[in-house]
């Protein structure tokens, strides 16, 4: 895994498949960031499909999305919400988050909400450069403050609660100077370290990785935590990235199969704790996760981002659930 060829033999030999037909989530309640289309919302339909009780879109714009009717029309018994979430926003991602501590339970999440910005740009809310802010700031806070919900899920059911962090293959190609160094995430919003085309993109989806690592070390009890690669799809991701959509329609799979990824990642494989899931099977990370110094540039990104959390959204529940 890793090279171009190899990427191209796996998209033209491999389509991901739905869950198997067995699968009954009768019960439990899913959640599903970056739901309004895409692969995001393709999962919540194969969620609705297996029976889930109750699903909750994260989207940006509850007002302006109808993403709620497909799954509705899919299985009639799901209750389905839409929740407001602006990833670029730390205060909307705490308010969700909150919304999400007052369930009764919290079974299944899919962090999947996600942007590809091929231009260097800072977010007009959050202050960080925009691929940074969404991909691995947004995501990482709320996977620590949805680890309450989750982890009490899992004790009161007795079945450990699932949290699934949509990453890419794309964290192979990573050049590694910027997370080498010192200060990588102040460093990161400095558009000398941008780099071109897909460079930043790509280094979010190795944060992806090594974040999902570090946290399923620290969070052990009762929620398994993974990463998965749902392979190159055709999907809004690509939408400002013309070279990218062209491939995409090339050799791109469907956004329904890349949501067959997601949803066996966050309901298979339960004994694979930390793992790295891609075509649907436990792979190996990119050698650089493996190694020494990637194990170093893990724990120095988990020590930055939990100082820039606790500096720029502090809560009494960051570290509560670790
Ligand atoms: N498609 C691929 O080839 C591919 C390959 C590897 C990994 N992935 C990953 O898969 C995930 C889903 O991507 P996709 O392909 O389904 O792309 P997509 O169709 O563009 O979906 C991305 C979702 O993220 C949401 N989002 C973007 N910025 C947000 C923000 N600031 N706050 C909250 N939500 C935000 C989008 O909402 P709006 O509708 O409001 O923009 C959309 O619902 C991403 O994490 C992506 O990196 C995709």
């Amino acid at each position: 895994m890793g090279s171009f060829t190899g990427f191209l033999y796996r998209q033209f030999t491999f389509k991901p498949k739905p869950l198997p037909t067995t699968v009954n989530l009768k019960g439990k309640t899913a959640l599903v960031t970056g739901a309004s289309g895409g692969l995001g919302l393709e999962a919540c339909l194969e969620l609705a499909a297996h029976g889930v009780s109750r699903i909750i879109l994260g989207v940006r714009d509850p007002s302006k999305s109808d993403a709620a009717k497909p799954i509705q029309a899919k299985n009639p018994n799901v209750d389905v919400q839409v929740w407001q979430i602006e990833q670029e926003s730390f205060a909307s991602i705490k308010e969700f988050a909150d919304r999400a501590a007052g369930l009764d339970r919290l079974d299944i999440v899919i962090l999947n909400a996600g942007v590809k910005n091929v231009e260097y740009v800072k977010s007009s809310k959050g202050g960080h450069e925009l691929n940074v802010q969404v991909n691995h700031l947004g995501t990482a806070l709320l996977s620590l403050l949805l680890l309450g919900p989750l982890r009490r899920t899992g004790d009161a059911t007795g079945t450990p609660a699932r949290l699934t962090i949509v990453s890419s293959e794309n964290h192979f190609w990573v050049k590694l100077k910027v997370i080498k160094g010192p200060d990588t995430l102040a460093r990161m919003d400095d558009k000398e370290t941008f780099g071109k085309d897909m460079d930043r993109y790509n280094l979010t989806k190795l944060l992806n990785v090594l974040w999902m690592r570090e946290l399923s070390t620290r969070a052990s009890r009762n929620v398994v935590i993974n990463a998965v690669n749902p392979g190159f799809c055709r999907s809004g991701l690509h939408r400002s990235h013309s070279s990218g959509a062209s491939f995409a329609n090339m050799v791109g799979w469907t956004a329904t199969q890349g949501g067959h990824a997601l949803t066996d990642a966050a309901t298979q494989h339960p004994q694979d704790h930390g793992a790295y899931i891609s075509e649907q099977t436990l792979f190996s990370p990119s050698s650089f996760v493996l190694s020494k110094e990637g194990h170093s540039a893990q724990v120095k990104i988990w020590n930055e981002t939990i100082e820039l959390l606790t500096q720029e959204a502090p809560s009494s529940d960051l570290l509560s659930n670790l």
